[in-house]
């Protein structure tokens, strides 16, 4: 399909999506069959719906776009669907999702199952700076800092409903140990959803702040330090966590004050939590934090995760020894979790770990629950 085609198709594109909406707000997956759209195939975007752009370093008639920003700059800021392929290659840049509109991001491979073989990688080189980021406005991302951090006012209006990535790597780069924040991804006011994706950085890998409702699949996550930070919802399905280091606790939240009643918190569940190698291993064994509380309404629970031997024995930590922030309402909290970083002894010896009894895991026992609407948005596959 050449570009001129796509540009002509686009009004046809905008009715054709319109009826897509009312689906995609009861379905799950994807409106199209992702495998045959990121196969490697003659024309790029054969089994790609009508209207995909393609982005390839190269470009050629086929890839009018050499930049993944570049496309998704060319979409209407409307809330009409929209779908990107990206071929295979190294993309120098910083991703700013702030259309409302359903966005499909989709990196070419012939294994849609299978993180490792990711073909399409981008790399940013920044403090503080996000590699890909969802929010309306820049300062709807802000984190701030201290245990109430930057006041968002309350009349943001809310961002992507459904912002999906599919198979890319997306790593900030800006020194190979942690020094600061330098985030890989961030989501705010927006639902945002990865599936055999990675991030690689090394302290605050992955933020999720105000209004921000994050569901990974299948994806790899590495840092050392606070490397899931924020105050809004991620959920962390079948995912790999990736240990480069100890530093602070995997996970520093803060409870959040917002206008939408919701279950913040950091939820990993049926995950694993790994050393990066076998050198790292050596380094970091019974040292590594399951968290710590940004504030004291802290909330996270791994459940179901198996936890290896770089666990320290008391599971969470407090935030520091001066300064503790754990209270009655902390709720730094693990259910079912197993493998040798799993020790009950150690969580009741260091007195900040909740252990849950089925009961009390039920109400946040899947995004559905814990979602502020729900989680029609998210893809099972
Ligand atoms: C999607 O396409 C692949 C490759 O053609 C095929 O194997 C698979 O069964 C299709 N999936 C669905 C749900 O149709
Ligand atoms: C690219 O353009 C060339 C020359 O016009 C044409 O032969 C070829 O089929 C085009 N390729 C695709 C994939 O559209
Ligand atoms: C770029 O695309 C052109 C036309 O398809 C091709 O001849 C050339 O080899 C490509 N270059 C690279 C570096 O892929
Ligand atoms: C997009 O949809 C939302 C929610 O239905 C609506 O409030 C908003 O006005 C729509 N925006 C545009 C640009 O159509
Ligand atoms: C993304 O947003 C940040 C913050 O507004 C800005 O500094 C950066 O230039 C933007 N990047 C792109 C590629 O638009
Ligand atoms: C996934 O891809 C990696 C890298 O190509 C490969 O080594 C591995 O065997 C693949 N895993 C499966 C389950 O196919
Ligand atoms: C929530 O808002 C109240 C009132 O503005 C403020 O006193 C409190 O510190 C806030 N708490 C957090 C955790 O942001
Ligand atoms: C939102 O509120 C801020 C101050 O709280 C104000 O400066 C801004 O103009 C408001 N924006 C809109 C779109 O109403
Ligand atoms: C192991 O991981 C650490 C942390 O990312 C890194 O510094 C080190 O170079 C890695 N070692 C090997 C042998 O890959
Ligand atoms: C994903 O789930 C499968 C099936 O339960 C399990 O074997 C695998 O270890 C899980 N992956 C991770 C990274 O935990
Ligand atoms: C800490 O110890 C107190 C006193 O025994 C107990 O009430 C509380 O539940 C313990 N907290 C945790 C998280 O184990």
């Amino acid at each position: 399909m050449s570009v001129f085609k796509s540009s002509l198709n686009r009004s046809l594109l905008i009715s054709f999506t319109a009826t897509l909406l009312v689906r995609a707000s009861h379905a799950t997956s994807l409106p199209f069959n992702r495998t045959e759209c990121q196969a490697s195939t003659t024309d790029p975007l054969q089994g790609c719906p009508l209207g995909t752009l393609l982005v390839g370093t190269n470009a050629t008639n086929t890839s009018s776009f050499t930049s993944i920003q570049s496309a998704i700059l060319s979409l209407p800021r409307d809330n009409s669907s929209a779908t990107i392929l990206i071929l295979p290659g190294v993309y120098e840049e910083q991703l700013n999702i702030t259309r409302p509109g359903p966005l499909n991001l989709l990196g070419q491979t012939e294994s849609p199952l299978n993180a490792s073989s990711n073909t399409v990688s981008v790399i940013w080189h920044e403090a503080t700076g996000n590699d890909v980021n969802t929010a309306p406005t820049l300062e709807s991302s802000l984190t701030g800092s201290g245990p109430t951090g930057y006041a968002v006012p309350a009349n943001i209006s809310f961002g992507t409903s459904d912002f999906r990535a599919y198979n890319l790597d997306f790593t900030n780069d800006y020194l190979p140990y942690s020094a600061g924040p330098s985030l890989a991804v961030g989501v705010s006011y927006a639902n945002a959803a990865f599936y055999y994706t990675r991030f690689f950085s090394y302290q605050d890998t992955v933020y999720v702040g105000k209004r921000g409702n994050a569901y990974f699949h299948q994806c790899v996550i590495a840092g050392q330090t606070d490397f899931l930070y924020g105050f809004g919802t991620p959920w962390i399905e079948n995912s790999t966590l990736l240990l480069r280091g100890c530093g602070g606790g995997i996970t520093a939240w803060k409870g959040t004050n917002t206008t939408t009643p919701n279950k913040y918190g950091v939820y990993v569940h049926a995950s694993s939590v790994v050393p990066a190698n076998t050198s790292i291993a050596a380094d970091i064994k019974g040292k590594c934090s399951l968290g710590r509380p940004w504030n004291s309404l802290h909330r996270s629970i791994f459940a179901q995760t198996y936890l290896s031997e770089a666990i320290r024995a008391e599971g969470y930590t407090a935030w520091s020894s001066s300064e503790p922030r754990v209270d009655a309402v902390t709720f730094m909290a693990e259910f079912d979790d197993f493998g040798p970083g799993w020790d009950l002894e150690g969580r009741k010896a260091g007195n900040v770990t909740r252990v849950l009894t089925e009961e009390e895991w039920f109400s946040f026992s899947g995004p559905e629950k814990v979602f502020e609407d729900g989680a029609a948005w998210v893809d099972e596959e």
